[in-house]
């Protein structure tokens, strides 16, 4: 069996915000003298039971209210960084909600400077890579997502991509074509939340609209086979989050989810970890749990590493300087 959590790969769905451990919200709130509406670390962790993806959002807004400084977007980053790497990390690509901060009187330059400290820091002393990816709140207006991008011009060198997140049902991505047609005008990638709640309709506008590089989640993307075969073709991947799904009830449990399937039909599937502190599960979990719950093989397991690192974002080189090691290790656990 091949040991999921060594094996090198790239996380591409990971929203910073959704990594605040309630340890580390408690710290930064009594640090900010915040109070909140929990007495307890375990009161809060008790409160994480969802049964959509809106009644996950009304708490993953309402912990982030405490972030304030830096410092604070500092140590968030640098927490998921060193878990990241544990977990055989080898290149994040994060999202950060700047509209849930600047809303509450956070400046842009506060929270991008203290995530983008914390990303130099782990690359120098942990020797892994990371991009910031912005999101856009889709059931905010498109114009504060026009200012939003507005906002980010300044720090451009910092962000690789824009993406859309939050409420899915009712903001399809054409609310949005004119922001990603300017994003894309100023340099900036475009990935999309698709395919969640929404249906197939709402991954056709990510892609012929929004003309995103990747779709985040695209689940319901099986329901198109014209859809699958157009994914299938482009190889435009999907960034695949199995513990989420189940949190949120996209699917009814992991033994369920179409992951298998996708891998089957061609897809450029990879794994991911969504909203860690809030889903039970890092990238490596999702690996370890998603693989026993299907029964995937480990050259499921290693095809599902190697996606990972073809969707990324990094240069080319470093993308084959990772296969090889993928390759290396999977020869080793066979010949084991
Ligand atoms: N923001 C954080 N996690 C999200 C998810 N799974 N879907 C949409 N927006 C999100
Ligand atoms: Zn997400």
């Amino acid at each position: 069996m091949i040991d999921a959590i060594a094996l090198p790969k790239a996380e591409l769905h990971l929203h910073i915000e959704g990594t605040f451990e309630p340890e580390l919200i408690f710290e930064i709130a009594a640090r900010n003298g915040v109070t909140l509406k929990y007495p307890t670390v375990e009161a809060l962790r008790a409160a994480y039971e969802f049964t959509d993806l809106q009644s996950f959002l009304d708490i993953y807004y309402e912990g982030m209210n405490v972030l304030r400084t830096e410092r604070d977007y500092y140590d968030l980053a640098t927490a998921y960084l060193r878990r990241a790497v544990a977990q055989g990390v080898r290149h994040a690509e994060i999202f950060f909600d700047p509209q849930a901060h600047t809303d509450r009187g956070i400046a842009f330059g506060t929270v991008i400077e203290g995530l983008s400290a914390a990303l130099a820091d782990a690359r120098r002393d942990l020797g892994i890579t990371s991009h910031l990816i912005m999101c856009f709140l889709r059931d905010l207006s498109a114009q504060s997502a026009m200012e939003t991008l507005e906002r980010a011009l300044p720090y451009r060198d910092r962000i690789v991509a824009v993406g859309l997140d939050s409420a899915e049902v009712g903001n399809p991505p054409s609310k949005f074509q004119a922001v990603f047609d300017r994003a894309r005008a100023e340099g900036f990638l475009t990935v999309a939340h698709a395919g969640e709640e929404g249906g197939p309709e709402y991954v056709w506008e990510a892609l012929d609209l929004l003309h995103v590089s990747r779709v985040d989640h695209g689940v319901r993307s099986l329901e198109d086979p014209v859809l699958v075969e157009r994914l299938r073709r482009q190889r435009i991947a999907l960034t695949i989050c199995p513990l989420s799904n189940v949190k949120l009830r996209v699917v009814d449990k992991l033994a369920d989810h179409p992951l298998k399937k996708m891998l089957d039909a061609g897809l450029v599937a990879t794994v991911n970890s969504d909203d860690p502190a809030y889903f039970g599960g890092y990238v490596g979990e999702n690996f370890v749990q998603t693989a026993a719950a299907l029964g995937l093989s480990d050259d499921d397991v290693v095809t599902l590493a190697k996606h990972s690192i073809e969707a990324s974002f990094i240069d080319d080189v470093s993308k084959r300087a990772l296969f090889d090691e993928i390759e290396r290790l999977a020869a080793s656990a066979a010949s084991a």
